[in-house]
């Protein structure tokens, strides 16, 4: 299978690269400019090829859709690249308005897996374009929930990896790291019928508890009606 996997210079994303092409998958990594390229590649050299864009950025984020297509249509692309503490602008940047921008814009795939957290529990569902780290896992959710609705034909769902030790997680975090990128492999590449759902929220290959307002239309198309005031890309 063909896939990418956004944020795969360090962390769960390439914890996942490397799972992926281990199992014999075409793996395209991404990374946020040329130097962080450099070092996914010498980390993961099997890949089949690494795309560069800062998603802080906008127009990148568009560019690098375009990259993308440049390979054809993905079976599965792993939205992963996210960042915590920081401000509410990068946030609402990196962690919605990219993969939105690059759900919209590129070949639609097989599968879409999304990294939402444990944290979107206490997301709120209301707008804002100031948001908390919380906020954009929930918006991130119901973007899987959205994209589930409005279109049948492909797997969306959205991963709770857990509260694991990478650059992120801090090296105290106490969940286990492997089990922190498997779902993600397992929804992109398994023929399991588990994994082929769709818009809903897993932690270890499991259903798990989310917020009930990530099911609400209203909602949902809200959210996705700001992101296309934001970027200017409708889905
Ligand atoms: N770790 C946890 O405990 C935990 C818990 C719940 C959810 N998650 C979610 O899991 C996902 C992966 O997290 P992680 O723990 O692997 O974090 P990480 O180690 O900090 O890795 C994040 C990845 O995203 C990339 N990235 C960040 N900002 C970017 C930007 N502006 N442009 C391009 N790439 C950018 C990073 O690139 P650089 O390496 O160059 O910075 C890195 O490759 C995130 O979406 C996170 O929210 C993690």
């Amino acid at each position: 299978m063909k896939i990418l996997v956004t944020g795969s210079a360090d962390g769960l994303g390439q914890l996942a690269a490397k799972q992926l092409i281990k199992d014999g998958h075409k793996v395209v990594l991404h990374a946020r400019n040329t130097a962080r390229g450099e070092q996914a590649l010498k980390a993961l050299p099997g890949a089949a090829n690494l795309l560069t864009a800062d998603l802080a950025d906008i127009e990148e984020t568009k560019a690098l859709a375009e990259q993308a297509n440049a390979f054809g249509v993905f079976d599965a692309v792993i939205h992963n690249a996210g960042v915590y503490q920081t401000g509410a602008q990068q946030l609402l940047h990196v962690n919605t308005l990219a993969p939105y921008i690059l759900t919209a814009l590129m070949h639609r795939p097989a599968r879409l897996i999304y990294l939402s957290s444990g944290m979107h529990l206490s997301g709120r569902p209301e707008w804002t374009d100031k948001p908390s780290y919380s906020d954009t896992k929930l918006h991130i959710l119901m973007l899987a929930k959205a994209l589930a609705r409005k279109w049948p034909e492909v797997y969306a769902n959205a991963v709770d990896p857990g509260w694991v030790p990478t650059k992120m997680g801090g090296a105290g975090a106490p969940d286990d790291l492997e089990l922190g990128y498997q779902t993600q492999v397992w929804l992109a590449t398994s023929n399991d019928p588990g994994a082929l759902v769709s818009g809903q929220y897993f932690h270890h290959q499991k259903s798990a508890r989310y917020n009930k307002s990530a099911d609400d239309i209203l909602l949902q198309d809200h959210l996705l009606a700001e992101c296309a005031r934001l970027t200017g890309v409708k889905l």
